[in-house]
Formats: C-alpha cells, structure tokens, sequence
C-alpha cells in the first residue's frame, strides 16, 4: 500500500482530537493528500454502532459485546474507508485504533489482552499504522474535561478505578508495540504538536 497509516491514542480528555485537525491542516498545506477519521466510527455503519456503544442507556451491555461492536465498527472503517484511502496513496490519520481496545476492553473490562487482540486481528486484516502517538493524561485530569463538557458517554462514565487500569494499560503497551511512541502531555498543545512533528518526520 502506497500511503501512510499514522493514529493518535490515548486517554479521554488528553487532546487527541485537537491534535489529530492540527496535524491534518499542517500535511494539507505541506501539498499532502490527507484523511481523517475517528473510532468508534467514520463510516455510516460504524456510527451506527458508536451510537449503541457510547449510549448511556445501555447500562446492560456485555463486555464481549462491548469489544465485538467495537471490533465491528473497526472492520467497516478499514475496509470502506482506510484500505481504498491507503491505496490511493493518502495519509490516513485515526484517532483511536485497536489499540483502545486492547486497553478499554482487555484491561478496562478485564476480558484480557490477548483475547481481544484476536478478535482485533480478524477485524483489522492485518492493517498495521505506520506510527502511533500515543497521549496519555491523568485520568482524573482529563475526564474532569469531558464530563464538565457533556456530562460524558457511557465509557467516560465508568469509574475512575475503570480509568486509572485504562492510563496504567497505555503505559505499558509501548513496550509490546514498537511502532507506538508515548508523547508526555505537560507541555503546550503547541508544543506536543511540535514534537509530533519531529517524530513523524513530516
Ligand atoms: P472517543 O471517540 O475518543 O470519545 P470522545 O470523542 O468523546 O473523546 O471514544 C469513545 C469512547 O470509546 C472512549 O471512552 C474510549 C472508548 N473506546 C473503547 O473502549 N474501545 C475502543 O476500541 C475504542 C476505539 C474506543
């Protein structure tokens, strides 16, 4: 495949969406091709089930369920929208990628790591990123953001310990993931964009 696959990970409330259109407006005007996309989500099918996943009344969801529509709404976006996106030679930028649910699911919801990897490696079909950056703020910091937004999704309103396994899971993954680089949240958002810059080399 021709383009480049990068994603921005991380946290709730760490500044993933800001820097995901920064980066996006930044390759535009350097002459890229570029598209950005977010998940749950980025197709109709996949919006469909953001829908079912982040609403607050579905106080009844089973955790495999959970990281099976998660899944779902994966392998839509990847086979409608990243794969023909790749091949035509763009970058591709996603917020969040398998690596949530690798985190949220598998050590959020305790299903494990290795299970939900499995599920996710039918649903990806092998599609790796080229890099992923990886933001990661306390939790109590960052969803203090969210939920004094909107009052937060059904994921943002799980408790904080639910959180606190979330930040201590995206510390480890770097270590089992060598294309993901940890980026440190104290500075600017000026200045994190900066440094994604310099790791990206673009
Ligand atoms: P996100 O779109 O980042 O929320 P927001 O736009 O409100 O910042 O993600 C929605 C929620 O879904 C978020 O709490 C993280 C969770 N999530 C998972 O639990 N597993 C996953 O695989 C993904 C992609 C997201």
């Amino acid at each position: 495949m021709e383009g480049r696959f990068i994603v921005l990970e991380g946290s709730d409330g760490s500044g993933k969406s800001t820097l995901a259109l920064k980066l996006k407006n930044y390759l535009l005007e350097k002459g890229f091709e570029v598209e950005i996309t977010r998940e749950p989500g980025g197709t109709d099918i996949s919006e469909r089930i953001r829908q079912l996943l982040l609403d607050r009344n579905n106080e009844e969801m089973d955790y495999r369920t959970e990281a099976l529509l998660y899944a779902a709404s994966r392998a839509q976006l990847i086979s409608e929208k990243i794969i023909p996106w790749l091949n035509e030679g763009k970058i591709v930028i996603s917020e969040r990628y398998v690596y949530s649910s690798l985190v949220y699911q598998g050590l959020g919801r305790g299903l494990g790591i290795d299970e939900v990897k499995k599920i996710n490696d039918f649903a990806t079909a092998g599609i790796k990123p080229d890099s992923v950056i990886l933001l990661n703020v306390d939790p109590e910091k960052g969803l203090k953001r969210k939920l004094s937004i909107d009052g937060g999704d059904r994921l943002e309103n799980e408790d904080i310990s639910f959180h606190r396994k979330v930040y201590e899971g995206y510390r480890k993954l770097p270590h089992h993931f060598p294309e993901i680089t940890e980026l440190s949240r104290d500075g600017t958002i000026d200045e994190v964009f900066e440094e994604i810059i310099r790791i990206l080399k673009i």
